[in-house]
C-alpha cells in the first residue's frame, strides 16, 4: 500500500535544521561521462479531472477527459471564448494525492500481481513536472551564470520503504503570489488552452457535426502515469497529456498515441529563432520525453492572439536541430545531472538519522534549488521541523 504525503505547513517555526547540499555544475562537466540509461517510458494506467475537479479514477471515468487532436484552421482567434473561460482555482495546493490514490487504484483493480511487483521494485514517485526541474537545473543554473534572471525552486521529499516521493513545496505565500502572475498574464495564457481546444475534440471519430470548439476549462485534464527508469532508478511519473493521435483507441492507449500542444509567437528574427531553439525547445523537449510523448505540436500565433502557423516535432529528434549551433544544448548533461540529484536526495534522506522518534510520522524534507547563489548554483536538502509539517 502507498502511504500519503503528509501536508506541509507554511512558515518555518523554528530555526532551520542543519542541511547538506549538491553543487551544480556546467554542463560539460556532466557530458564527460557516458549519459546514464532512460527507459522508455511505459503507460500504467491513467486518471482524469472533471470540470470541478473531481478526481475520476475508476474504469468507468478514469479517461473521460481524454481529447483526440483533430488539425485546427489557420486563422483561428485564439481569442475567442477568452469572457467564458472557467479557470481551475490555483491556490489549492493539490501535492501527490491523486497519483497515490490512482496508484492504489490501479493496484487494487490488477490481480496478476503484476502492479505489486511494479509498485515493489520502484524508487522514486513524483510528478513529470518535478522530473522535468531536476532535468532543467543545470542548464537554469548555466542561465544563471550568464546574468539571466532565474527563479529556482522548492520541494517537498520524503523516503518511505525505500522509495523517494518528491512534491512540489508551495506555502501558501508562493501559491497566492503564482495566482496573481496567472491573472495578470491571464490573455496570454488563455491563447495556450484555447489553442488545446482548436486542436482537439472528445470523440475519437468526430463527425462533421463535432463541434470545432468548446470554451476551456482548465480544471479538466487527462493524466498518464508512466514506469521508467533513470540509470539504477525506478521511476513512476504522473503528467498531463493535452490529446492522443486521431483514431487512437481508448481501451489500448500507449506512450505512442500522445501529443503535446504549445504557442508560440511567430518566429520573425534570427534572434526569435535562437531563442526558441535554446529556451522553449529544451523545456518541450524534457516535459515530453519524460512521459515518452513522441509528438509535440507547435501552434504560431500572433501577438494578438491569430493562429498563422503550425509546426509538428518528433520529440526524439528535437536535439538533433540545435546540436552543433552556438546555442547547443545536450539532453545527457540533463539526464546525468538529474541521475546524481536523485542519488543525492535518495542517499541523504535515506542515511539521515532522523529528529522524529519512531512512533511519530516520517521525516520531511525541504529541497530548495537556488541557480543564482553567491557559492554556486546548488541543491539544498534539510528535514523539516514538527512545526513546519503540518500533521
Ligand atoms: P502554452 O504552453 O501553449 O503556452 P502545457 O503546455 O504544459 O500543456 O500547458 C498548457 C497551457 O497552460 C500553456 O500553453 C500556458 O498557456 C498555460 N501554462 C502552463 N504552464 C504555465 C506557467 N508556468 N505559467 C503560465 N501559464 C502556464
Ligand atoms: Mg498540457
Ligand atoms: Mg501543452
Amino acid at each position: 500500500s502507498i502511504p500519503s504525503f503528509p501536508a506541509v505547513a507554511s512558515s518555518p517555526a523554528t530555526a532551520p535544521t542543519p542541511s547538506a547540499s549538491l553543487s551544480i555544475n556546467p554542463p560539460s562537466y556532466y557530458l564527460s561521462t557516458p549519459a546514464p540509461t532512460f527507459q522508455l517510458p511505459h503507460h500504467l494506467t491513467s486518471f482524469s479531472y472533471s470540470p470541478t475537479r473531481e478526481l475520476l479514477l475508476d474504469p468507468s471515468n478514469k479517461d473521460d477527459a481524454l481529447a483526440w487532436y483533430r488539425e485546427p484552421r489557420m486563422g483561428s482567434d485564439l481569442n475567442k471564448g477568452f469572457g467564458e473561460a472557467v479557470w481551475r482555482n490555483g491556490v489549492v495546493d493539490e501535492g501527490l494525492d491523486a497519483l497515490v490514490d490512482t496508484l492504489s487504484a490501479w493496484a487494487a483493480r490488477d490481480s496478476t500481481g503484476g502492479a505489486d511487483d511494479v509498485l515493489s521494485k520502484v524508487s522514486v514517485i513524483t510528478w513529470r513536472g518535478m522530473m522535468t526541474k531536476l532535468m532543467l537545473a543545470v542548464y537554469e543554473a548555466e542561465n544563471a551564470a550568464k546574468g539571466r534572471r532565474v527563479d529556482g525552486w522548492e520541494m517537498n521529499a520524503m523516503v518511505l520503504d525505500g522509495c523517494l516521493y518528491i512534491e512540489e513545496s508551495n506555502p501558501p505565500s508562493k501559491l497566492a503570489a503564482k495566482a496573481a502572475s496567472e491573472s495578470s498574464n491571464a490573455l496570454a495564457s488563455y491563447y495556450g488552452y484555447s489553442f488545446e481546444s482548436f486542436c482537439t475534440t472528445s470523440s475519437s471519430s468526430p463527425s462533421a457535426a463535432t463541434e470545432e470548439f468548446s470554451v476551456p476549462n482548465t480544471n479538466v485534464q487527462w493524466c498518464s502515469v508512466v514506469k521508467t527508469s533513470l540509470g539504477e532508478f525506478r521511476t513512476i511519473v504522473g503528467g498531463e497529456v493535452d490529446c492522443v493521435r486521431p483514431g487512437a483507441d481508448k481501451e489500448r492507449i500507449g506512450t505512442r498515441d500522445f501529443v503535446e500542444l504549445k504557442t508560440n509567437l511567430v518566429i520573425q528574427s534570427q534572434r526569435d529563432e535562437v531563442n526558441f531553439e535554446r529556451h522553449k525547445l529544451l523545456k518541450h523537449y524534457v516535459q515530453s520525453f519524460l512521459l515518452g510523448v513522441p509528438t509535440v505540436t507547435v501552434g504560431f500565433r500572433t501577438r494578438a492572439g491569430h493562429l498563422t502557423g503550425l509546426q509538428s516535432f518528433n520529440t526524439l529528434d528535437i536535439p538533433r536541430l540545435v546540436r552543433g549551433k552556438p546555442h547547443a544544448w545536450d539532453p545527457g548533461a540533463c539526464l546525468a545531472s538529474a541521475r546524481s540529484l536523485l542519488s543525492f536526495i535518495h542517499s541523504t534522506i535515506s542515511s539521515h538519522p532522523s529528529t522524529l522518534s519512531a512512533d511519530e510520522d516520517y521525516p520531511v524534507f525541504r529541497l530548495t534549488f537556488d541557480p543564482s547563489s553567491r557559492d554556486g548554483p546548488h541543491v539544498r536538502l534539510r528535514e523539516l521541523s514538527r512545526e513546519e509539517v503540518r500533521v
